[in-house]
């Protein structure tokens, strides 16, 4: 997609280094930045520079690439994955990405590592751009379907930013969005802030206004009237994992939209890859829940009247505070699953049937 006009992805290897976009200056700067070793990647994901469950599994992947190029010694490449696994807990695209590039290397000689390791890391990227498409031609027909009922700009919210920056492009759940777009069915998206990052007001709204896509950015709190107003068509969010049973874990306060969406009649849709799903935990309280540091609620960081970036307390100095980064929507609060195969029911039979797993 596209940043002052010009297409970008989010994440690339160009003469033997990784690139990325540093998200934790968006939106008032733009800034690529280079991957050189491991540590770059490790500490890329730790603090959110790439973040986004797809992206963070395709910054781990080519973590593996630069690991290699500093040895390829089988136990740091072993213990390598390990530390970029543990960067952070929750999206299953993390450990799904690393457990790829082992397979595909465990075999392959000594010499042959590296090349082996690129074409997979790109392969990756390039299978993740392929089923973020699939996933928005998908939920496209059912924004379709409201436009056609309502014959008038469908009001779509959404928490975070699944969009093509949490991702290699495209994006997860803003995909369906940018294919209506460019369809021409006027679309208008509801941003829910989502603090503590903020990544819906600085990462989806920014992304969006980049396309020309209509947007208002709300606090989290406001999508509960809104839907009660009926000002809420529908509401298609990420995910960082999804259940075999069709459980969602997603950005903190993803539940409360769930909730309110239900209690209101608004169809309220996931959108993953199948890279999200996690076949083996069947109870969504063994999904470790990243908890952050309480400090992304206390300080807030903006651009002030001379354009300098400053990081400032919003707290009382004493206050205590906490920040879990995830939640769980249950199964039976989430209309459909738009994957790259198709639309499923959000439960066991459901993804069963679509990946006849
Ligand atoms: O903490 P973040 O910014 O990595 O969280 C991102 C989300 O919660 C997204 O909704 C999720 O990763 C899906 S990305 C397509």
């Amino acid at each position: 997609m596209r940043i002052e006009g010009k297409e970008y992805r989010t994440i690339w290897f160009e003469k033997d280094l990784v690139k990325i976009i540093d998200q934790t200056k968006l939106p008032h700067k733009f800034i690529v930045k280079e991957l050189k070793t491991l540590n770059d990647a490790v500490n890329a994901i730790k603090t959110m520079e790439v973040r986004g469950a797809p992206l963070i599994g395709a910054t781990a992947a080519y973590g593996i690439v630069l690991a290699i190029k500093e040895s390829n010694d089988l136990d740091f490449i072993k213990k390598s994955s390990e530390k970029l696994v543990n960067a952070r807990p929750t999206a299953i695209n993390l450990q799904w990405a690393v457990h790829r590039m082992n397979n595909k290397l465990s075999f392959v000689n000594p010499g042959n590592l590296f090349d082996v390791a690129l074409k997979e890391a790109d392969e990756i990227c390039n299978e993740d751009i392929n089923f973020c498409k699939n996933i928005g031609l998908n939920g496209l027909s059912i924004i379709e379907k409201i436009y056609n009922k309502k014959k008038n700009s469908v009001n779509i919210l959404t928490h975070c930013n699944a969009g093509w920056l949490a991702t290699i492009n495209w994006g997860t759940a803003t995909s369906p969005i940018y294919h209506a777009y460019k369809k021409g069915i006027p679309v208008h998206v509801w941003v829910d802030e989502t603090r503590p990052r903020n990544q819906g007001a600085n990462l989806t709204s920014f992304e969006l206004n980049e396309e020309g896509i209509p947007n208002t950015i709300i606090t989290d709190n406001t999508g509960g009237i809104l839907m009660q107003r009926g000002e809420v068509d529908m509401c298609i969010v990420g995910t960082d994992r999804t259940l075999s049973t069709g459980d969602v874990c997603n950005k903190i306060g993803t539940y409360l939209k769930a909730l309110a969406a239900h209690d209101n009649n608004v169809p309220f849709y996931v959108a993953l890859p199948s890279s999200t799903i996690d076949w083996e935990t069947k109870d969504y309280n063994e999904i470790p829940i990243e908890e952050r540091d309480a400090e992304e609620l206390s300080y807030i960081e903006g651009k002030d009247d001379k354009n300098n970036i400053n990081k400032v307390l919003i707290y009382p100095e004493k206050s205590k505070s906490m920040n879990l980064a995830f939640d769980i929507t249950p199964a039976k609060y989430v209309t459909g699953l738009i994957t790259e195969k198709g639309v499923c029911e959000a439960s066991t039979n459901g993804l069963k049937k679509m990946f006849k797993q």
